[in-house]
């Protein structure tokens, strides 16, 4: 990435739409706003395992996103707490740092927004939730991850009336306004299941990808909860938990 400020002509048009979502400081430097609270598993492991099952799961979500020109993928499970936001924020990671990809990791899980209170040092920063009410502007509330091509659009706080917000013009706009300035747009999403948020934005992003908890959802449930979703393009299931022998990922 390129730290100089966009020369004139066409070529500054074309700078200005990718750097977009860069700020300098007075020294021509990236201001880099947010930290990470906590490690990921990518960048502590000292099993090469897993970090490879990411890289395998990224090498096949890209071939699909190639052939049918994806860029938002949305990460999602049947129910609660089976790894959505685990697998979005390690394959993020390794997208960014290990590939060269430009990422944007949108919180879309607006009841429980674990990135923002858990991973994320996000200070006063505002969110997804003050641009889709209009409180913030878009480019104030993506902020870069520190030395990293890996962006994040926080949801900063939980909202009850999520699926009111999901299914906005406001939210409709962000995902259509940040398709041109990331390689990838990857949503960490709400459960399919008891709610109706993932039913509306199924039909808002290109492709999903379905993280299953190993041995704890039952199949039926899983087949279920992909079954209700309209519009539905399912790029990929990731076994999570399984311990390394069992541990599989399996694609369509
Ligand atoms: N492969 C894994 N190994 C160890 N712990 C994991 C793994 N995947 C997830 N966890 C842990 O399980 C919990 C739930 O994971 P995570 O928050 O990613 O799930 P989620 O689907 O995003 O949950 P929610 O629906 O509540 O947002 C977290 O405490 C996380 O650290
Ligand atoms: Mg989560």
């Amino acid at each position: 990435m390129v730290a100089s400020p966009p020369p004139g002509g066409r070529g500054a048009a074309i700078a200005e739409e990718k750097d977009a979502f860069e700020e300098y400081n007075e020294t021509g430097m990236f201001m880099d706003r947010l930290g990470l609270k906590q490690r990921l598993a990518i960048m502590e492991s000292s099993d090469p395992m897993v970090a490879e099952r990411y890289r395998i799961l990224f090498t096949r979500l890209e071939q699909l996103s190639l052939k049918h020109s994806y860029k938002t993928i949305a990460v999602t499970s049947a129910i609660k707490g089976e790894g959505k936001t685990v697998t979005s924020l390690n394959l993020s990671w390794l997208m960014a740092t290990e590939f060269g990809k430009k990422v944007l990791v949108i919180e879309n899980d607006l009841r429980n927004p674990s990135i923002s209170s858990s991973y994320l040092n996000m200070g006063r920063l505002s969110g997804l939730i003050d641009v889709i009410k209009g409180d913030a502007d878009l480019r104030s509330a993506i902020n870069r991850l520190e030395d990293t091509s890996l962006y994040f659009l926080p949801a900063r706080a939980s909202a009850r009336n999520s699926s009111v917000l999901i299914d906005s013009q406001g939210m409709r706009s962000v995902l259509d306004n940040v398709k041109a300035h990331f390689d990838y747009v990857i949503v960490d999403s709400p459960p399919i299941l008891p709610l109706v948020d993932m039913n509306i934005l199924s039909r808002m992003v290109d492709g999903l990808v379905l993280v299953v908890k190993a041995g704890s959802t039952p199949k039926d449930m899983v087949k279920k909860a992909v079954g209700s979703l309209p519009g539905k393009n399912l790029m990929g299931v990731v076994l999570n938990g399984a311990d390394e022998i069992h541990m599989k990922k399996y694609y369509y």
